[in-house]
C-alpha cells in the first residue's frame, strides 16, 4: 500500500482528509512562476525549457505542500508535435495553423514522429521524478481528442467551438480523421509520459460540454476509452483521472463507460448531486469555483467546507472545478488548503 494520498483515492480508499492540489497550481498569479517565466522568455520556452519548467511544477508543491504535482506543460504540444504552427498572443491566448480540409490533414505528421519534438516534455517528468518529495504524485496529462481537436480546427479558442462542429457536419471523414490521429498521437505521448514518470494521467477535454447526445458518445467518450484502455493495457493499474468539462448529466456513469478512475468536475455541478450520481461509482475530483481564489475570506471558507462535506462519504481530492486566474491571491489558496486539511 501507498501512503501517497492521491493515489489511495484514486484506488478508491475514502480518506478522513481529502488529498489536494490545483489546476494551474504553476501559474500566473505566483510572483515565483512571473520571475521564472521572464527567465525563459516567452510561456513556449517555458514549456520547453525541462530544468525550468520543472522548477515551476515545483514551486506550488514548495510553497504549499500539494499532495501531487502536475508537470508544467500545455496541452496545444501536441498539434505542435503534429506539425502545426503554434504560437500565443500576449493577453489573447493561443493561435495555431488550422485544418480545414483533407489536404491539410494530410500535411500532419503521423503518431509515432512526435517524441523528438516532445523529448523536452518527458526529461521535465525524470527531473521530477527525482525532486518532488516522496509523498507528493506527479500527474501527467494531454488535451483529450476532441478539445484539442477545436483549437486546431479554429486556430484558436472559441466560445462554442463553431469552426470545428461545422466541420463535424460539413466533412465527417476528415474530422473522425483527426480525432483518430489525435487519439492515436496522445496514447504514444502519454505512454512515453509514465515511462518518464507520470504516476497518474489526466485527460483535460475542457470543451466537452459543447459535445450533445451521439456527438458526446461519438467524441468524448469514444476516444477517451480508447486512450484509457490502451494506456491500461501496457501500463497495468495506471490511474487515469477524466475530465470532461461541463458535461453536466453525462458526468454520471462517464467512469464506467471509459475506464477512468476519477472524473473531475467542474464547479457548473451540484457537489450533492455530484456525490449521489458521480461519486457513486469512483473517485470524483473538484469542484471548487475557482473565483473564490479572487475574493477569499469567509465564502471561501464556507464553500470549501460544504464541497468536503458533500463529497465525504467516498473517495475525493479537492481541487478547483477549473483553473485558479492571474488575478488570484496566493494568500487565498492557502487558506482553502488550511480548510480543507482542518477538517470538517
Ligand atoms: O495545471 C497546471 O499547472 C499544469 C500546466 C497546464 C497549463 N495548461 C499551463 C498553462 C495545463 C494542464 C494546461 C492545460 C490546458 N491548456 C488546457 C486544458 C485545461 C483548461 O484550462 O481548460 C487548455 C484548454 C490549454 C490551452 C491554453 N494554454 C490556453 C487556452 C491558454 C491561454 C489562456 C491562459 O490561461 O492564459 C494557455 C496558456 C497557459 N497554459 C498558461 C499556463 C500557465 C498561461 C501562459 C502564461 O504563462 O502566459
Amino acid at each position: 500500500m501507498t501512503d501517497k494520498t492521491l493515489l489511495r483515492a484514486l484506488k478508491g480508499e475514502t480518506l478522513p482528509v481529502p488529498p489536494i492540489w490545483m489546476m494551474r497550481q504553476a501559474g500566473r498569479y505566483l510572483p515565483e512562476y512571473r520571475a521564472t517565466r521572464a527567465q525563459a522568455g516567452d510561456f513556449l520556452s517555458l514549456c520547453y525549457n525541462s530544468e525550468l519548467a520543472a522548477e515551476v511544477t515545483l514551486q506550488p508543491i514548495r510553497r504549499y505542500g500539494f499532495d501531487a504535482a502536475i508537470m508544467f506543460a500545455d496541452i496545444l504540444l501536441v498539434p505542435q508535435a503534429l506539425g502545426a504552427d503554434l504560437w500565443f498572443e500576449t493577453g489573447e491566448g493561443p493561435r495555431l495553423s488550422t485544418i480545414t480540409d483533407a489536404a491539410g490533414l494530410a500535411k500532419l505528421k503521423g503518431r509515432d514522429d512526435i517524441h523528438d519534438h516532445l523529448a523536452p516534455i518527458y526529461q521535465t517528468l525524470r527531473i521530477l521524478k527525482a525532486e518532488l518529495p516522496k509523498e507528493t504524485t506527479l500527474i501527467g496529462f494531454a488535451g483529450a481528442p476532441w478539445t484539442v481537436a477545436t483549437y486546431m480546427i479554429a486556430g484558436r479558442g472559441t466560445k462554442d467551438q463553431g469552426p470545428a462542429h461545422t466541420l463535424m457536419q460539413a466533412d465527417r471523414a476528415t474530422f473522425s480523421a483527426l480525432i483518430d490521429l489525435l487519439t492515436e498521437s496522445t496514447i504514444e505521448y502519454l505512454s512515453q509520459q509514465v515511462l518518464a514518470g507520470a504516476e497518474v494521467i489526466k485527460l483535460f477535454d475542457s470543451w466537452a460540454g459543447s459535445l450533445k447526445g451521439t456527438d458526446f458518445d461519438d467524441f468524448a467518450l469514444a476516444p477517451a476509452k480508447k486512450i484509457i484502455t490502451e494506456l491500461k493495457a501496457r501500463h497495468p493499474g495506471l490511474p487515469v483521472i477524466a475530465f470532461p468539462r461541463e458535461a453536466g448529466p453525462r458526468y454520471a456513469g462517464f467512469a464506467k463507460a471509459t475506464g477512468a478512475d476519477c472524473v473531475a468536475l467542474d464547479n457548473s455541478v451540484s457537489a450533492d448531486w455530484a456525490a449521489a450520481n458521480v461519486q457513486s461509482s469512483g473517485c470524483v475530483q473538484g469542484n471548487l469555483d475557482p473565483r473564490h481564489m479572487v475574493t477569499g475570506g469567509e465564502d471561501l471558507v464556507r464553500e470549501t467546507r460544504r464541497i468536503v462535506e458533500a463529497f465525504s462519504k467516498g473517495p475525493h481530492i479537492f481541487n478547483l472545478g477549473h483553473g485558479i486566474t492571474p488575478d488570484a491571491d496566493p494568500e487565498n489558496v492557502a487558506l482553502m488548503i488550511e480548510t480543507v486539511r482542518a477538517g470538517k
